[in-house]
């Protein structure tokens, strides 16, 4: 069974011809953990370029999410099945709840059930959570049990770390995968990281996925340029001293950007 990739290849916003293509590109510079969701629209996408790679199902750690729509009895299944369809895979390496249950519109013990029950299955290997609160992952875990959770996506960039959930989610044995790693490009326009980047040759892109892996964080940067995305996999020429953690550690300055209307209340 496939390991999670510390990096993966994020979809959001890719959609058609140029979903298929930015993760055929993905592939081809050896991205093979993928990061989609019912919501963005591209899983047949995503499904049409790993069937076209030609490399064996196991190589791939494929990610979605359940939207919070479907999070009631009736559409929970036919929802995942319809994912399933869409990839063209009998089974997903990872099945997230996207958000939990706006305004506990359906209780948590109904839709995590259901999520267990798709693991139990066999159409999901692991199955976690993503935009969780700290409280939120308490009660999930007090209905799955320890153990069950395999991470909580959550926003995590430089400019906003997070770390009260993830040093939470930490404590208890849960991963945490960053998404908008890239705070959806400004870092690329940071003075410090620009500095650090420039010590290395290197990009803030890279400085930034190599700060995640010290931390311990997976990350699923979005790109639809070859380069980026071949540049983003070999962020490994980056090895960040003390020094240079701690001046990315001081660049969080409480920076939210994802922040909808359906959204918990935040910790
Ligand atoms: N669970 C959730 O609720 C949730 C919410 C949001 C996002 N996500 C996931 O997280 C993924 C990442 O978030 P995101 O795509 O919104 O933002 P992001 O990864 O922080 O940033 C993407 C932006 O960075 C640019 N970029 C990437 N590599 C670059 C490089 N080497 N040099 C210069 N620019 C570069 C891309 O432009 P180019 O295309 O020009 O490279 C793109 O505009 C999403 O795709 C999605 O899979 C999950």
């Amino acid at each position: 069974m496939q390991t999670m990739p510390q990096l993966g290849a994020g979809t959001y916003r890719l959609e058609g011809d140029e979903a298929r293509r930015a993760v055929c590109d993905a592939i081809s510079v050896g991205f093979r953990h993928i990061d989609t969701a019912q919501f963005y629209g591209n899983e047949e996408q995503i499904g049409d370029a790993i069937k076209t790679s030609g490399l064996p199902r196991d190589d791939f750690f494929i990610t979605t999410k359940v939207w919070h729509e479907n999070l009631d009895q009736g559409s929970f299944m036919p929802s995942v099945h319809e994912s399933l369809n869409k990839l063209k895979l009998d089974y997903v390496d990872l099945l997230l709840i996207h958000w939990p249950s706006p305004n506990q519109q359906i209780p948590m013990s109904t839709y995590l059930s259901l999520l267990k029950q798709v693991k139990d299955e066999g159409l999901a290997r692991h199955i976690g959570v993503s935009n969780f609160t700290m409280a939120q992952i308490d009660e999930a875990e007090s209905i799955l049990g320890a153990g069950e959770i395999f991470t909580n996506q959550i926003e995590l960039h430089p400019f906003f770390q997070n770390r009260q959930v993830a040093e939470h989610c930490k404590a208890k044995n849960i991963g945490i995968t960053a998404y908008m790693p890239f705070a959806v490009g400004k870092v690329m326009k940071d003075e410090t990281l620009k500095a650090v980047a420039e010590q290395f040759d290197a990009t803030p892109a890279q400085v930034v996925l190599a700060w995640m892996e010290e931390k311990g964080i997976n990350a699923i940067p979005s790109s639809t340029n070859k380069d980026h995305l071949k540049a983003n996999i070999e962020y490994g020429k980056v090895k960040l001293n003390k020094d240079q953690i701690q001046r990315i550690d001081e660049l969080d300055n409480g920076e939210r950007i994802v922040d909808p209307e359906f959204a918990p209340n935040w910790d």
